[in-house]
């Protein structure tokens, strides 16, 4: 019908996509047999079947043993420009990519393979896709904050190929408060802050990603509806939540998508969007994430319109880029 032609059709800023997962179980089956890898799994199909979660730590388990087959330069480049061709095809003209380098890096990969083959792909992107893309180092949150010091180091040498931090992995007994020096660090360089919070932590963890993390946008976020006083400050001042229904389903924080608060977060005034989170795991791209959530939540044009607005103004990007995208 009209509205899923729509929001097919309609120009999107993607910015919560953890790029390894975006690695389709095809993809890692072959990466595996390129790499001489072996998998503790038989086939795609066997692969396929684990992806039954119960909860983030149960998917953790299995996104982590997936990206396990990653090892060159040109494996980081084929997994990036993968999503970027099914991004082309729900209409993204701009994404901001989180990547971990933490779970390549305690493999032996050195940084500089992980992120010179995603930054290939990105600038390809860029060039034949006309999609504007950056990426976002992501801290592992179950390490320590001394490894998360040691892998901004790491990555020094490379502050002209990403653009920001972020926080994520097991959130329940992590608070942003455990990660204070290091973002402060990153604050000083100059760098972008966001992090994941209330996915399945608390509020308490929303206001020290804010307070103490100095966080600009609110991954997740959806936990802050049982704090009307949080409320009050995201909506003041306008602090984007990288809302992702699917993900938030499989890993059953919400019993089913009617359930999902994206519309009451939408009606209370918050600047929420919609993305995909992992999208090789969770059923679906962007565009799935909008069809789905739109058919449970009988959501209407003017939402369509709100989302992708709330895409660009969240978005880490120059106002005369945002100008070029509205
Ligand atoms: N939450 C926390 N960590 C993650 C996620 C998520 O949804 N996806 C990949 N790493
Ligand atoms: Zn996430």
């Amino acid at each position: 019908e009209s509205i899923a032609r729509f929001l097919r059709g309609m120009p999107k800023a993607e910015l919560h996509i953890h790029i390894e997962g975006s690695l389709e179980p095809e993809l890692i089956f072959r990466l595996a047999q390129r790499n001489g890898v072996t998998l503790p799994y038989a086939d795609v199909e066997s692969l396929r079947a684990a992806y039954a979660f119960t909860n983030l730590q149960s998917f953790l388990d299995i996104y982590y043993a997936g990206a396990s087959v990653l090892l060159t330069e040109d494996d980081f480049h084929d997994m990036a420009w993968a999503y970027f061709e099914r991004a082309k095809a729900d209409n993204i003209v701009h994404a901001e990519l989180f990547f971990d380098p933490q779970t390549h890096t305690d493999r032996g990969v050195p940084f500089a393979t992980v992120i010179d083959g995603l930054r290939r792909a990105v600038d390809r992107a860029g060039r034949e896709l006309d999609i504007h893309a950056e990426l976002i180092l992501c801290f592992l949150r179950h390490l320590s904050e001394d490894a998360a010091l040691a892998t901004l180091e790491q990555a020094r040498p490379h502050l002209n190929k990403f653009i920001g931090v972020g926080l994520d992995s097991s959130e329940v007994g992590h608070p942003p408060e455990k990660f204070a020096r290091v973002f402060a660090e990153a604050r000083a360089i100059g760098l972008r802050v966001v992090a994941h919070a209330g996915e399945e932590g608390p509020p308490a963890y929303i206001w020290s990603a804010l307070d103490v993390l100095g966080a600009e946008r609110i991954d997740h976020g959806v936990q802050a509806t049982k704090d009307p006083l949080l409320i009050e400050r995201l909506v003041r001042e306008r602090i984007p939540l990288t809302v992702c229904p699917l993900s938030n389903v499989k890993l059953c924080v919400f019993g089913d998508l009617a359930q999902h608060n994206l519309a009451e977060l939408m009606d209370l005034g918050l600047v929420v969007t919609i993305n995909s989170d992992d999208p090789a795991y969770f059923g679906g791209y962007i565009n799935q994430n909008f069809l789905d959530t739109f058919a449970a939540l009988n959501l209407r044009l003017w939402h369509a319109k709100q989302l992708a607005r709330n895409s660009f103004e969240a978005a880490f990007a120059t106002q005369e880029r945002k100008a070029a995208y509205n």
